[in-house]
């Protein structure tokens, strides 16, 4: 064992759906699902035994979050009113799955930015919030594609699935059990929602990202220091999903509503921003960082309201867009890839010797912090 190791960040990389619904053609297409609903139980509402659905309007979807448009893996199906889920035609087994594909599209980008001959790496954990199937896991096909030898696993914490990778990476190296590790999310959210919600059909898009996490003495000059990593969990039931294997038993429950993304928005909102806040704060200091020194916050992307209560927070004044980044506009919430995303598109421009933070927050609760520092 080597216990001289250090973290750092070397490279990351990300895969975007070519495709894009813009919140007028979601609406669209939720709007229709209404008016169909309305019509086929008209004599039922009008008699006061089924309720009515609202339509849904892309000004409240803008203000409430923030977003204005997702990338998805399937567009037409998502916006038929008739299907409104992606239809992914099956593979075969010797075929790489859909998950895997997009995972090493964005892992080949960090492998390449950081120069890494896949022969170095040592290990691959899949860190997202939903797993095509429970094995073999997701990390050991990504592994496989890449021509890595060593080990690799899934890991599942929801929207801090990638942060609490980049964690369990980092004690790796620390530990000196690896040297070079791939946390690869990809997240395929549009297969958990429900675009049938009015509350939440506009919350998701789908996305991949890439992290290489290694050793200090390996990376490329250019990288990014982990100053220090903190992770936190507090069970809540205000964002749930009961999908799961155990519900072959109930065929009947497997389509109910609970099998996808549910939330209580406002309680999340409420209870979530001031733990996250609190986190950030303690964390820094612990690190010996002036929070108000910190060039740049990549924060979760669930909610423009959200980031700038946090980012006001930790900053003590109001954030900048060159401060606290968002990709919601165009990629909405992408779980856990979102703070990945932020980074991965807003750093090049911070110089040797500035600091920020890559955070995330979601179901769970969970919440992870990653300090992190430009060196060259
Ligand atoms: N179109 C139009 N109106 C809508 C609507 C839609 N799609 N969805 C809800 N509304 C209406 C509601 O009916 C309600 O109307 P009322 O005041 O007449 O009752 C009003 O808008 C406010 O609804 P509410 O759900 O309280 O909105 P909100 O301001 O809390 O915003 C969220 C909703 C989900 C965007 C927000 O709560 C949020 O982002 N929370 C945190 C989410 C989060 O981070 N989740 C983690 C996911 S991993």
């Amino acid at each position: 064992m080597d216990w001289t190791q250090r973290p750092v960040i070397s490279a990351t990389g990300l895969f975007t759906p070519p495709e894009t619904i813009t919140n007028e053609e979601l609406v669209a297409s939720f709007n229709a699902f209404v008016e169909r609903h309305n019509a086929a139980h008209a004599d039922a509402i009008a008699a006061g035994e089924v309720a009515a659905l609202e339509p849904s309007s892309v000004e409240f979807i803008e203000k409430a979050s923030g977003i204005k448009a997702r990338h998805v893996v399937d567009k037409a199906s998502v916006l038929d009113p008739d299907t409104m889920c992606p239809r992914l035609p099956e593979r075969g087994n010797d075929e790489l799955s859909i998950m895997a594909e997009i995972g090493v599209t964005a892992a080949r980008q960090a492998l390449e930015t950081a120069g890494r001959d896949p022969a170095d790496v040592d290990a691959v954990l899949c860190a997202a919030s939903n797993m095509q199937r429970p094995y073999p896991a997701m990390a050991i096909e990504i592994q496989h594609a890449l021509g890595i030898d060593g080990f690799g696993f899934d890991m599942n914490v929801a929207c801090s699935s990638a942060t609490f990778g980049i964690q369990t990476a980092a004690d790796y190296v620390r530990a000196g059990n690896a040297r070079s590790v791939l946390v690869v999310s990809p997240e395929i959210t549009s297969g958990h929602l429900n675009w049938r919600d009015r509350d939440s059909h506009f919350i998701f898009g789908d996305v991949a990202t890439a992290v290489l996490v290694e050793d200090a003495a390996m990376a490329p000059e250019s990288h990014w220091e982990i100053l220090g990593t903190k992770l936190k969990t507090v069970f809540s039931n205000n964002i749930r999903n009961n999908f799961g294997f155990l519900n072959r038993a109930h065929p009947e429950s497997i389509g109910g509503a609970d099998k996808l993304f549910v939330q209580e928005g406002r309680k999340v909102f409420k209870e979530v921003v001031p733990m996250v806040a609190a986190m950030i704060v303690e964390e820094a200091e612990r690190l010996g960082i002036d929070p108000q020194t910190l060039r740049r916050l990549w924060l979760h992307q669930a909610n423009a309201g959200m980031n700038r209560l946090i980012a006001q927070r930790v900053l003590g004044h109001e954030a900048s867009a060159d401060e606290s980044p968002t990709v919601l506009d165009t990629y909405a919430n992408t779980s856990s890839a979102g703070s990945i995303i932020a980074f991965h598109k807003h750093s090049a421009d911070l110089v040797a010797g500035d600091a920020g933070l890559i955070c995330s927050f979601g179901a769970g609760y969970s919440a992870g912090t990653v300090f992190v520092r430009k060196v060259a």
